[in-house]
């Protein structure tokens, strides 16, 4: 049988208890597959940082990149801890493993389930993806500041925009909007005073639409599209914007469609050069960690992405199928239940349905 490397970040907060229901769910859809995942544990976060000192190692960066994809739960400490000041876990450690693992597309989508409450009452259908760059944009760490601590002090942070980092992401964009059935893509920029960037992004999606005749194109700047998210989601098929544009709108997204709770990402080398890592769009929650507060499902949705990802369609279903009843089951049940126990409810679910 076929043999995958997975390695598990498990993280800080609650990134420990809801990876721990994902491979729960890992576990049992695989199952009956002809696929044996082996598993090495990272000990990588906050809390490692407070042990060791240690952020992300040379040595860590080149065990991970060996394995076969990530599972990654939540990292970053409490906001504000003093401990922390210079751990700087998102640059040093999130960001460090998807620029070194060249992770240019950071695929969310964004589906509002049956049955689901809505903040935005009844919507109509919401079933889009954001394809966020990952790699670019004002996240590459280009800047400094002069004069720091003075009132004269001038802080630079420049956003990086490749034609060559736009351009595969934008075709990869195009593809998932040719494989969807309303064939329909957004791009979501600030042409209007981003004039550069923005007229970059706006030239390759026009010269790359010309391959792509099937698909229909248009363009929101980024302040309207939050308008749209909120009072018409369902003009949206894909999305494809910049990185920190994507950022912002996926938390929306997030919030209009169930909750951060259920939000799921995959941060992809389509090429398969590197790694792929799939992690919950949320963070580590410290506000409500280890306390079995936190719902797993984006954890347990980021597992889905990542079974399809390699090729594994059927179990990938199977998952999605699973939580889809179970998000239906609980919005008629009264009782919240424990971060294991919905893991645990979706495992029976899988169990019980021959695959
Ligand atoms: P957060 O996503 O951790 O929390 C925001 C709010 O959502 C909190 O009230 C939290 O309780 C709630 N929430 C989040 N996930 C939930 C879940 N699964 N179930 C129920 N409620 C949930 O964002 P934050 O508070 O801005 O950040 C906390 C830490 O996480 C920071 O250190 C931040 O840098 C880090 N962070 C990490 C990642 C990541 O690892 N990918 C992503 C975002 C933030
Ligand atoms: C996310 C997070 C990260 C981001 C942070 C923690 C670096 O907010 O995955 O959405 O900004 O990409
Ligand atoms: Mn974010």
């Amino acid at each position: 049988s076929r043999s995958v490397k997975l390695a598990v970040i498990a993280g800080d907060g609650i990134g420990p208890e809801v990876v721990a229901e994902a491979l729960k769910v890992l576990d049992a859809v695989t199952a009956p597959e002809p696929v044996d995942f082996e598993l090495t544990h990272f000990s990588l976060g906050a809390t490692r940082f407070l042990e060791t000192g240690d952020v992300l190692t040379d040595e860590d960066l080149a065990a991970i990149s060996a394995h076969d994809a990530i599972l990654l739960g939540a990292v970053g400490g409490v906001p504000g801890d003093p401990r922390l000041k210079n751990a700087n876990i998102e640059r040093g450690l999130l960001l460090k493993l998807r620029f070194s693992l060249d992770h240019y597309v950071n695929l969310r989508p964004s589906v509002l389930f049956p049955g689901v409450p809505s903040p935005l009452g009844a919507p109509g259908e919401v079933d889009f993806v954001v394809v966020r760059e990952g790699t670019e944009g004002p996240y590459v760490g280009n800047g400094g500041t002069i004069r720091q601590g003075t009132p004269q002090e001038v802080a630079n942070e420049v956003s990086v925009n490749t034609a060559f980092g736009v351009e595969r992401v934008v075709r990869y964009a195009f593809e998932a909007a040719e494989n969807r059935p309303r064939k329909r893509l957004t791009l979501v920029h600030k042409t209007n005073v981003l004039v550069f960037s923005g007229g970059l992004w706006q030239r390759i999606v026009t010269e790359v639409a010309a391959e792509y005749p099937d698909v229909t194109v248009d363009y929101l700047h980024v302040d309207a599209a939050t308008i749209f998210l909120v009072t018409n989601p369902s003009r949206f098929d894909v999305i494809v914007t910049d990185n920190l544009f994507g950022d912002i709108l996926t938390d929306l997204a997030a919030a209009i469609s169930g909750g951060i709770g259920l939000a799921a990402s995959g941060n992809i080398n389509p090429e398969g050069r590197f790694p792929s890592m799939f992690e919950p769009v949320h963070g580590s929650a410290p506000d409500i960690a280890g306390r079995q507060l936190a719902d797993p499902t984006a954890a347990i949705l980021s597992v889905a992405l990542l079974l399809n990802h390699l090729g594994l369609a059927d179990a990938s279903a199977r998952v999605s199928a699973a939580v889809t009843a179970d998000i239906i089951a609980r919005s008629v049940a009264a009782e919240p239940r424990s971060t294991g126990a919905v893991g645990d409810a979706i495992v029976t679910r899988l169990t019980d349905t021959p695959a």
